[in-house]
């Protein structure tokens, strides 16, 4: 009871004295938890909420990973501030050890820049970009998202979040994202012939068409900034070729290729970056979150050598007091060592089947689950209405409110469930659970939301 008032205070104040311009306030009854452990956030009362999102994929090691904290609290007591002018050991490693990843996983060479948050490392590339091109337009994706600071909205293409901010001269163009379960063009993968690509090389047929200058070949277009795998669009996997074949006009019209594997990258999707599942090598490669499994935030980009050259991105090109700050830099570190562990990649694709197969006996069980794919640990469940395919953002809010609400049970014990909600319609659970996540949670997660989906939607059930 005494608990319970403190918590009623609490959010007493956070009402009163707490901005409400971030997202806590997305939530109808914002929540507040007080302890975590690796798949499980708890509350103030001690029940555990399976979390399947691991902030955004920002903890894919498990909240409170013994071998990452360990290290943050030895350079707590060893070297846990030094000014980004100056070096540390753990910086120059973290730069090898993700350079040489990138050699061995796109076999190019190149240098890594650090920042702190996702944003700031995207507005890092974007400076890199217009510096070594000297041109300010991006082509992006309809339904990407790329961080909220003034130049990441330029390229993220919700109109939503830059609205109230006045004009962005450089917004981005944005393309329609190989999204095959609600195509663009209303087409079918497999008889489609990657329309969409064709339609992407139509641009470039005549000057009028706005985006290259037919006589002396040189397009108005820097980059093209993509997420391999939609994050906060809904976790959509494009179709195998379809990189392929946008690189080879990339290519032709010397468009550099940045790939924002912020979200998907570190293993996420099975690999150690999502792009390696398309065989085409980017140019430039932005990340953050969960290189620190969600400890002292750090982020950065990779670039190839020739776009990154002290000569072409000189000293103080960008800077931010707490890049590469050694606490990160540390935690940084030791993922990266974990990541090594040989048999992380065959537990993250085995863990992500048996998470597909259980969704899709959900998905015969309920007609309102129109959608379910995944790709490592990168799964994506949408919520439709019967039809399977009109998209139902009112019971998906439903099941994740619910979800949050707690209550729900598991072995005589009740538990919380922590879900996230992406997608164009705000209608598909982008799920990213622990990548140690066991079989029991798995089964645990499929109790929950088979609970949810009944107490929801009452008719018309399929039978398993
Ligand atoms: C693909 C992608 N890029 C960039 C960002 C922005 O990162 P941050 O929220 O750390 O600024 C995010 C965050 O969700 C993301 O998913």
């Amino acid at each position: 009871m005494a608990k319970t008032k403190g918590i009623e205070k609490l959010l007493g104040e956070e009402a009163r004295y707490c901005s409400y311009g971030d997202t806590a306030h997305y939530l109808e009854k914002p929540i507040i938890f007080s302890e975590c452990d690796g798949s499980f956030l708890y509350d103030h009362d001690g029940m555990p909420y399976l979390d399947l999102q691991m902030w955004y994929s920002a903890v894919n090691l498990g909240y409170k990973n013994k071998r990452v904290n360990k290290v943050v609290r030895d350079q707590l007591d060893h070297l846990p501030q030094i000014a980004s002018q100056y070096l540390h050991r753990e910086k120059i490693e973290l730069c090898a050890s993700i350079s040489k990843q990138m050699q061995k996983s796109f076999q190019t060479k190149g240098r890594v820049h650090f920042n702190v948050g996702g944003s700031q490392a995207i507005e890092d590339s974007i400076k890199l970009i217009r510096k070594v091109t000297g041109k300010t337009q991006f082509f992006a994706f309809q339904g990407g998202y790329h961080g909220r600071t003034i130049g990441a909205s330029e390229i993220t293409s919700s109109y939503r979040y830059r609205r109230p901010y006045g004009h962005f001269s450089n917004r981005a163009q944005f393309i329609p994202y190989p999204y095959c379960f609600r195509c663009h063009y209303g087409k079918r993968f497999g008889s489609c012939k990657y329309y969409c690509v064709s339609q992407f090389e139509k641009l470039f047929e005549t000057e009028y068409n706005s985006v290259l200058d037919t006589k002396t070949g040189e397009c108005e277009f820097a980059a093209f900034y993509i997420e391999p795998i939609q994050g906060t669009g809904g976790y959509i996997i494009p179709p195998p070729d379809y990189f392929k074949k946008i690189k080879k006009i990339l290519d032709h019209y010397k468009i550099y290729l940045v790939d924002d594997e912020m979200q998907m990258g570190f293993y996420r999707t099975g690999k150690f970056w999502g792009l390696e599942h398309f065989g085409v090598k980017p140019d430039v490669l932005v990340f953050g979150k969960s290189l620190t499994n969600g400890l002292n935030p750090l982020s950065g980009l990779w670039a190839k050598e020739e776009l990154i050259r002290p000569s072409a991105f000189p000293p103080g090109s960008t800077h931010s007091t707490f890049s590469s700050n050694p606490m990160g830099t540390t935690a940084g570190l030791e993922v990266m060592k974990v990541l090594q562990d040989k048999t992380l990649e065959a537990r993250i694709n085995s863990s992500g089947k048996k998470f597909v197969n259980m969704l899709k006996k959900l998905q015969r069980k309920y007609k309102e689950i129109g959608d379910v794919t995944g790709i490592g640990l990168a799964i994506r469940l949408e919520v439709c209405e019967k039809d399977g395919i009109t998209p139902n953002r009112r019971l998906t809010d439903r099941i994740f409110q619910a979800g949050l609400e707690g209550g729900l049970e598991y072995k005589g014990k009740k538990y919380g469930l922590v879900l996230d909600v992406g997608g164009y319609f705000k209608n598909a659970f982008t799920l990213a659970p622990s990548f140690y996540i066991t079989d029991e949670e798995i089964g645990m997660a499929y109790k929950f939301l088979d609970e949810l989906f009944s107490r929801f939607t009452t008719s018309n059930r399929r039978q398993p």
